[in-house]
């Protein structure tokens, strides 16, 4: 089976401390940069009429950064999604969240839920944040939402439990892109991701442009995707 473009694409967008590094800029200013680059993905994942796209913009393991920065980076996100609002509803993308968003400072809960509730009924991409995100975490709360339930052993399958993660409803990525050439899947979409084709980059996240966003697709439609089964002929 050959591929085409794929339906879901995720995302880690790493390396903007290393960009702002490389320039003796300050890693705010690598943040500010990714935010310009997650900008125009979006865009051109519009364009390429992907129906879903998720952006990795904030692990619970990011907890242990510096507080300024993890500060920053929620000021940032609050700002980035404020100023995106009415570019996703003209782009007609619905804004949903990934992660644990009770945790999250309340100005940033604000934002979101007010761009996640004004983009709802919007249906030509979904935009995913995963936001205070953790793949592992994902999975035990899913399994504890099922106990709650009281769903028996023998009703429980790969599919019913699917609807338990936060991507309930939405196809697995087809494709995960790493930036910074890291070669890790670092607890993104772990359950998701069983048959994700991988596509690694030494690119630095400001510096990864919709071009090169373009390359890993033409990489991604030569790709023999045989999902366990044997190669047909
Ligand atoms: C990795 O750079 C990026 C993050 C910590 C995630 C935050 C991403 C952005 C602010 C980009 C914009 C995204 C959105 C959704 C607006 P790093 O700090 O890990 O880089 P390093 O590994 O080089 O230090």
């Amino acid at each position: 089976m050959l591929n085409r473009t794929p339906r879901h694409l995720a995302i880690i967008m790493d390396g903007n401390g290393r960009w702002a590094n490389k320039r003796n800029l300050s890693r705010s200013e690598g943040h500010n940069q990714g935010t310009r680059a997650a900008r125009s993905i979006v865009e051109e994942v519009r364009r390429l009429e992907i129906p879903y796209l998720t952006l990795y913009a904030f692990s619970r393991e990011n907890w242990a950064r510096p507080r300024e920065e993890v500060s920053f980076l929620f000021s940032l996100l609050g700002r980035f999604i404020q100023g995106e609002l009415q570019s996703l509803i003209k782009q007609d993308i619905r804004l949903n969240i990934l992660g644990e968003l009770d945790e999250l400072p309340m100005p940033t809960r604000k934002v979101v839920n007010h761009a996640c509730s004004k983009t709802k009924s919007c249906s030509s991409m979904n935009l995913n944040l995963a936001l205070n995100y953790s793949g592992r975490h994902e999975i035990v709360r899913a399994c504890k939402a099922v106990m709650q339930k009281g769903l028996s052993p023998d009703d429980l399958t790969e599919e019913v439990f699917s609807e338990y993660l936060y991507t309930a409803g939405q196809p697995d990525p087809d494709l995960i892109i790493r930036t910074s050439g890291e070669l890790r899947i670092s607890n993104y979409l772990l359950y998701q991701s069983a048959y994700s084709e991988l596509y690694f980059t030494p690119t630095l996240w400001p510096d990864f442009t919709p071009q090169e966003l373009r390359t890993a697709l033409e990489d991604f439609a030569t790709r023999q995707r045989r999902l366990g089964r044997v190669e047909s002929i």
